[in-house]
């Protein structure tokens, strides 16, 4: 079985050349999306990527990823559920976050996953760094400079081996490196209402992904599953850089790992949102975690 791996093709950032000379070339059976397919939800953006990839004659698999979900103004829950009404077969499509899809004896299950700050533990402690962290971070884009001065005072200093989840959950973390000050912002802060923690957020889409692996697990004797989001912390690239780092709590969460991992009939794992290329084993799961250019990846069956 010959898939194409792309993700995080935040439409219309990229264009899907790369997808274009990767069906050209390798002929795949299954073209796999590992989420971020916009880079924010708009409609038109929408309607657009999915007639481009209408046509490619081969069967698509998606999951959502962060930035499929991302408004100024809607709530998440209810657009979470539009996305997933939405008539994605009409395309050739089938949105995994609905249910798996199997094909023989291989089955595909996924869902978008989230982040619990859990891989942050991954990153490289940064002994000599500062890191400021306050409450009132959360409305960074009013923050006067009166405000500025009466926040970054070494009251408010921690290491960045002390920070907790209180301070992730904030989405915004300065680092002082040198006599800089810099800013590191998750904006999901801006973009994303789930109306929970993420660690509930992380917690409800286990336990999708756990229905469809029980299903699967019974009837396949290949599983191959699909998350936008990071499982292990075998994937989180070990940086010399305190931004990059800054990232790591939202990279993913180790639960799904761990989950994936129960289920002996998963061989392969696609993975995207780090933007970053990467092949690794984790037991007996090779991950793929991709990119905008897309990637092929054969399987026996
Ligand atoms: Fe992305
Ligand atoms: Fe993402």
């Amino acid at each position: 079985m010959r898939i194409l791996a792309l993700s995080d093709t935040h439409h219309p950032e990229n264009d899907l050349l790369s997808l274009d000379r990767g069906v050209l070339e390798h002929r795949p059976d299954w073209i796999v999306i590992a989420g971020d397919m916009l880079d924010a939800f708009d409609e038109v953006h929408l309607a657009e990527y999915l007639s481009m990839l209408a046509r490619y004659d081969q069967p698509k698999l998606c999951v959502l990823g962060n930035h499929d979900l991302w408004h100024e103004q809607l709530d998440t829950p209810p657009l979470f559920s539009r996305l997933r009404q939405h008539d994605w077969g009409k395309h050739g499509i089938h949105l995994l976050n609905n249910g798996p899809v199997m094909q023989g004896s291989t089955a595909f299950v996924g869902t978008t996953g989230w982040y619990d700050y859990s891989l942050y533990s991954a990153a490289r402690d940064f002994p000599d760094l500062h890191v400021y962290t306050h409450d009132d971070f959360r409305n960074w884009e009013d923050l006067t400079r009166d405000d500025c001065h009466r926040l970054f005072v070494p009251r408010n200093r921690k290491r960045w081996s002390d920070l907790s989840e209180s301070d992730f959950a904030r989405k915004v973390i300065v680092i002082e490196s040198g006599s800089e000050l810099q800013s590191i912002h998750c904006n999901d802060r801006l973009y994303i209402r789930w109306g929970v923690s993420d660690s509930e957020v992380s917690q409800r889409f286990a336990a999708d992904l756990e229905v469809q692996l029980k299903q699967a697990q019974d009837v396949a004797d290949h599983v191959i599953a699909v998350l936008h989001y990071l499982p292990f912390r075998a994937g989180v690239m070990v940086t010399q850089d305190p931004v990059q780092a800054g990232f790591t709590p939202y990279l993913g969460a180790a639960g799904f790992g761990d989950l994936v991992c129960r289920f002996s009939k998963v061989k392969t794992l696609i993975h995207g949102h780090s933007h970053t290329d990467m092949v690794y084993r984790v037991g007996g799961i090779t991950c793929y975690s991709c990119t905008a250019t897309a990637r092929l990846i054969e399987i026996e069956t």
